[in-house]
Formats: structure tokens, sequence, C-alpha cells
């Protein structure tokens, strides 16, 4: 359309563009993925529909930060405290990153994506651990989005973990006990190798971080929204993003 012939159109449209100008983009986004259960039953939908559609809402939001240029997404998928669901609500949940790989891997290939996961790799059924090494492998020199799935990962369990093996190294004269600092507990998390999350989002209204990134999260502007992941849109994570660019972010300092 010729906006000459309409200048008000115009100006609406540029302050539009002006106002919704998302500039500082964080480096490593971390998400919550909640509210599928809620989704369905709202639809009259049996659970697993939510868990479903919250699948292909994964890559939705997967191309809104590729777009975006955000290095780092890690969306919790399940965690260590998922297994006390109904068996056929866990057996669905541990096939979803099969599914999900199946349509959309190829895409993620094009995309530059590269996939990880976070979380106790070795105590996933085979079927889920193949699926997902098998896209890790297939994305591994990929150097765009980073797509971090956080799969029977807890925060806790990942502390323990850290002082097991630090305990160990103890014991093995590997490490003395002034060594021990946050860098050297960092180093060993599942994370050890990526940036803090700058800006944690939360779907559903819940408001807590059910054992997600305990030691991680230290620093992180968090964002909440009562909308359920399935229909967590790209509108609204550009919202959380324009208000992540508000934040004034002081670790502490002054
Ligand atoms: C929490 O909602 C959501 C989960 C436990 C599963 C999240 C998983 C996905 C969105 C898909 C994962 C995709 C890949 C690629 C592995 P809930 O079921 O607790 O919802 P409710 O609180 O409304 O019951």
């Amino acid at each position: 359309m010729a906006f000459s012939k309409w200048p008000f159109l115009k100006k609406i449209k540029t302050n539009h563009e002006k106002n919704n100008q998302i500039t500082i983009i964080p480096e490593h986004v971390a998400i919550i993925m909640d509210g599928n259960g809620r989704w369905a039953r709202q639809q009259g939908l049996p659970r697993i529909a939510g868990h479903k559609q919250g699948m292909d809402n994964v890559k939705r939001i997967v191309e809104v930060a590729n777009a975006y240029q955000i290095k780092i997404l890690t969306l919790y998928a399940f965690s260590t405290e998922n297994w006390k669901r109904p068996e056929k609500e866990v057996n669905y949940l541990m096939k979803l990153p099969h599914d999900f790989l199946k349509v959309y891997l190829p895409d993620l290939i094009k995309e530059n994506v590269k996939v990880e996961m976070i979380g106790h790799f070795e105590q996933l059924p085979s079927h889920t651990k193949k699926s997902i090494q098998h896209a890790i492998d297939q994305t591994k020199n990929n150097t765009g989005l980073i797509l971090n799935i956080a799969m029977n990962y807890g925060g806790r369990s990942e502390l323990v973990e850290v002082a097991k093996s630090i305990a160990g190294d103890v014991q093995n004269n590997k490490v003395k006990i002034d060594q021990i600092d946050e860098k050297l507990i960092n180093d060993r998390l599942f994370t050890g190798h990526l940036p803090d999350p700058d800006l944690l989002i939360r779907t559903s209204g819940e408001i807590r971080l059910s054992n997600f990134l305990l030691w991680q999260l230290a620093y992180t502007e968090f964002w909440f929204t009562d909308t359920y992941w399935p229909s967590f849109s790209r509108h609204e994570f550009e919202e959380a993003l324009q208000a992540y660019q508000q934040r004034k972010r002081r670790f502490g300092g002054l």
C-alpha cells in the first residue's frame, strides 16, 4: 500500500515499529514451559494433547529466538520430579524428543541450530537417549542458536553430583579444599560451558523455580506470564524481550 496516500497510517506504523524496537538482546534465555495440562483441560482434551501442542510451540519459539539472534535457549522439558506423574504421561513425555526431532530436525539443521541437552542422560529410556543423541550428533557443527533441552534435569541433584565429583577429587588429592571456588563448581555443572541465563520466562501463572537452574539463575532477570505454554506466542516472547531491556542489571553492584 502506498502510505503517502494515507499519511496517518504511515505515522501509526512508524510509531508502532519504534515502540517495539528490541535492541538489547539477552544472550541466554531459559524457559519453564508450564501449563500444557491446563491448556488441554481448557480445550476439553487429554493432558497429552497439551504436551503435543507444547512441543509444536517449541519450534515456533525457536524460530523467534533465532530471528532475534539469541545465542542459547534452554527449555525445561522434563524435571527429575516429573517421574512422579502417571506412567502413561511419563511415557508420552519420554517420546516427545523423538516426535519433535522426527518432524523438526531437518528444519533445525537448515536453520543452523545446535541441539544440546542438560540433565541426567543415562537414566532416560534408550529410545529417548537415541533420539537426543542423534540430534546432538547431527547438529554438533552448527554455529547458530543453541537449543538446550533440559531433560531429567533437577537443580538440586545437579549440585549433589557436583559435590560428589569435587569430594572424589579431594579424596584422590586432585583438588585441594582451598581450590574449591565458584568457578570450579560452575565448570562442573551441566551448563559449565554456557553463560548463565540472562532472562528466565515462566508461563502459566506459577511464580516459582521448580528446581530449575538453581545455581545459574543467581542474577537472572525473571519474567512471568499467565499464558499457558501452548499459547505462548511470538508477540508475548517479544513482550518479555522488551521488559528485559528495561531492566537495570547491577549484579550486586551499584
Ligand atoms: C509442564 O506443564 C510441562 C511439561 C512437564 C512438559 C513440557 C514439555 C514440552 C512443552 C514439550 C517438550 C519438547 C521437546 C522438544 C522435548 P504441565 O503438564 O505441568 O501443565 P499443568 O501445570 O497445566 O498441568
